[in-house]
């Protein structure tokens, strides 16, 4: 006999309400007051944040915990003591970035925890929220961070390694942040602990906002490596230095990020991008020839061939134009995921409660990087979409409807109640 369809009645829905206030009160926590959402992890702001969520939580009854480098876990009890439900995503922002990123997905599964309380839904498995630190990489360079921590990815040892511009290493300001990174073993998360995720997400591309559909139903992350690349040149004055004696960096490595364009845009796969946002020049005056140019490159695939022939070629690239120039180069991968294709079973699950409740959704690929792709080497892995109006995102202007934010978290919501009582 068909299991009997769900009607309208029979769902549960989330506050959109709430989701709005709380959506607003964080993205007023920033750095940059009227440019946007500054909030890096282990800032003030974060701490702010961080605070706020965990009185919630407190108010919730919720087994909260926090690891070594920042993750916060908040355990929902089940009816039995099963591997948890696991749902959440990052409050860390770029720099001037939007108020949806991250917070979308923390919010909608705090929303999602509230109403399994309020409504008392049974839920056979416990459900945990996870807010992952340092997920944006706007302190180190390095994104993911928390989430590469947490799955055994990133050692506390690298975690010395890797710096920010002012050289203050990862370790040193994880323990800065009063976090217990010197005192608490590395606790690898592992399928006896936790069954599946699903993390909801602003799209951060234009798809669904162009085609009007409301929610998207992740299949496939992209893989992403990042880059940094030293040019080094010989400093001179800018005036008294003929043109055909130079070894500009500079002119060396606008050649080069031209060059970057033209191998991700004409020569790659159609899915493939390449960027250069980040670039310092020594000593940075008017009147100097520069000594040394240094810039960090992000160029991502959801196909790894893509990634590779980029890898490759941006490295004859650097090697032609510098001996071209007579310039010295260094280039080093400071970063990297694989693409990743989601859980066949949870995105099922999704889709199955998708058409449920009569929702109009699209199978859509993440150019955008995301903690589910970390989590998805260990766990099956789901990921929702809501739409980014004009694809908008990492900038001021970075907007979400809030009532395709409640019909995401409502979504999440039956989806999550379903995989708890599987
Ligand atoms: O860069 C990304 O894709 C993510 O927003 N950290
Ligand atoms: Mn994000
Ligand atoms: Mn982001």
């Amino acid at each position: 006999m068909l299991k009997k369809r769900k009607k309208a009645g029979d769902f549960v829905e989330s506050s959109r309400k709430r989701i709005e206030k709380d959506i607003e009160y964080i993205g007023n926590i920033t750095a940059t007051p009227g440019n946007g959402c500054t909030r890096f992890s282990y800032t003030e702001e974060d701490r702010k944040v961080r605070d706020y969520l965990l009185n919630i939580f407190k108010d919730l009854d919720l087994d909260v915990s926090i690891d070594a480098v920042g993750n916060i876990r908040a355990k929902y009890k089940g009816e039995e003591e099963l591997p948890s439900i696991m749902i959440g995503s990052h409050i860390d922002t770029v720099k001037n970035g939007g108020k949806f990123d991250g917070v979308v997905g923390v919010i909608t599964a705090l929303e999602t925890l509230r109403v399994i309380k309020e409504k008392n839904i049974k839920i056979k498995r416990p459900i945990e929220l996870i807010i992952f630190a340092e997920e944006e990489g706007s302190n180190f360079g390095v994104t993911m961070l928390g989430s590469k921590y947490l799955i055994g990815y990133l050692k506390k040892e690298d975690l010395k390694e890797i710096k920010n511009d002012q050289e203050v290493s990862a370790y040193d300001m994880i323990k800065n942040f009063d976090l217990r990174i010197e005192e608490e073993d590395q606790k690898i998360i592992s399928k006896s602990e936790v069954e599946c995720m699903i993390e909801t997400h602003v799209e951060q591309g234009g798809i669904l906002d162009t085609e009007n559909i409301p929610v998207g139903i992740v299949d496939a992350i992209a893989g992403m490596k990042t880059c940094k690349v030293l040019i080094k040149g010989t400093s001179n004055h800018a005036g008294s230095t003929p043109m055909d004696l130079r070894q500009d960096p500079m002119t060396g490595a606008a050649e080069i990020i031209l060059g970057i364009e033209k191998l991700a845009k004409e020569e790659a796969l159609d899915t493939t991008v390449g960027t250069v946002g980040k670039i310092f020049s020594k000593p940075n005056s008017t009147n100097v020839i520069p000594e040394q140019i240094e810039f960090y490159i992000d160029t991502r695939d959801v196909k790894p061939d893509g990634l590779d022939f980029m890898i490759k070629e941006i490295k004859k690239l650097i090697e032609k134009v510098c001996k071209k120039r007579k310039l010295e180069s260094e280039f080093k991968v400071i970063g990297k995921n694989e693409s990743v294709v989601l859980s066949e079973e949870i995105k099922g699950t999704i889709e199955k409660v998708a058409k449920e409740k009569d929702y109009k959704y699209k199978k859509i690929n993440s150019g955008a990087v995301h903690d589910a792709a970390m989590l998805a080497e260990i766990l099956d892995v789901g990921m929702i979409f809501v739409p980014s109006i004009k694809g908008k995102s990492h900038c001021p202007q970075e907007l979400t409807k809030y009532e395709d934010i409640k019909q995401g978290c409502d979504l999440l919501i039956d989806s999550v109640v379903e995989l708890c009582n599987k």
